[in-house]
């Protein structure tokens, strides 16, 4: 999709990644909607953006939320050409049984289902102009399990999944659906406690050095919605933990369970 001239509409853009998305996408000459559930972090990411950027305040996770913001962007914007649901949030390392139930539909809530809203309120849409580019924000985390991480990698996992779906299901209209797959980048949830305990064994100083800048991120979004490509990896140390998975898991192909199936 040719970039320039479209509008965008960034969930948590608020936050590190999302306003680096949209940093990136005003770069190429899009018009974006910063939405976040903490208006003035929006607010501040839009101001710096200047006149090509305004801020929304929107929970993912409440479907009226969805219907009276796509109704206000609407009519402000006109038709959304590129939808990113980003907003996401982290859990402290916890392991899987001693995770609390309302923490885990937290996450859930959050992560999976305020995907699935989003999905739900522009896909439509972008089916019926036959045109539109949704991206998705998993993680790294919905390709790589890690142990006290369990809430946060189920979720992202689902991410992924609802993302590979979805291609399948929008490419019949030329909407094209991409999953970003991050790994720690600079933002207000990697600079959390949450990832400080995390990372323990890892000095400070280090820690900040190793944070990709979310502005490249965002940079890789945008070529990715160009050209429709299906993966964005912005973090290709992981390559090799990836290979090991998958290796292990082609290794159990083996015969059918049930002889002569
Ligand atoms: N930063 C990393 O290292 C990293 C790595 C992998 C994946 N991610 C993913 O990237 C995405 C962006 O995260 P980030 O790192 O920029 O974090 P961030 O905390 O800087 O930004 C997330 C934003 O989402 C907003 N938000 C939280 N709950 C919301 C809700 N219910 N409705 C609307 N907005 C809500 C927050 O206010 C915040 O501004 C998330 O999905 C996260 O899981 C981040």
């Amino acid at each position: 999709m040719e970039l320039s001239g479209k509008t965008a509409f960034i969930t948590g853009g608020g936050g590190g990644i999302g306003a680096g998305i949209g940093a990136a996408l005003v770069e190429r000459g899009m018009r974006v909607i910063l939405a976040d559930l903490d208006l003035s972090r929006a607010q501040k990411e839009a101001r710096a953006l200047g006149d090509a950027a305004s801020a929304l305040c929107l929970d993912v996770t409440s479907q009226v939320g969805w219907t009276e913001a796509r109704l206000a962007v609407e009519t402000s914007h006109g038709p959304i050409d590129v939808l990113c649901n980003n907003a996401g949030i982290a859990t402290p390392p916890l392991l899987l049984d001693e995770t609390p139930p309302a923490l885990f539909a937290k996450v859930m809530a959050v992560n999976v289902t305020g995907v699935f809203n989003g999905i739900c309120a522009f896909a439509p849409r972008m089916k019926a102009r036959r045109a539109g580019h949704i991206v998705n924000t998993a993680s790294l985390n919905g390709l790589l399990a890690h142990g006290t991480f369990g809430a946060y990698s189920a979720s992202k996992f689902a991410v992924t999944g609802m993302s590979d779906a979805l291609r399948q299901e929008l490419a019949p209209f030329g909407v094209g659906v991409s999953t970003l797959y991050p790994g720690l980048t600079r933002s207000y949830m990697s600079l959390s406690e949450e990832t400080a305990k995390l990372m323990a064994d890892m000095p400070e100083e280090q820690r900040r050095a190793q944070m990709m800048d979310p502005l490249w991120l965002g940079r890789a979004v945008a070529r990715a919605i160009e050209t429709n490509a299906e993966h964005i990896i912005t973090h290709p140390a992981a390559k090799p933990e990836v290979a090991r998975r998958q290796a292990a898991l082609l290794a159990a192909f083996g015969e059918p369970a049930q002889p002569g199936y």
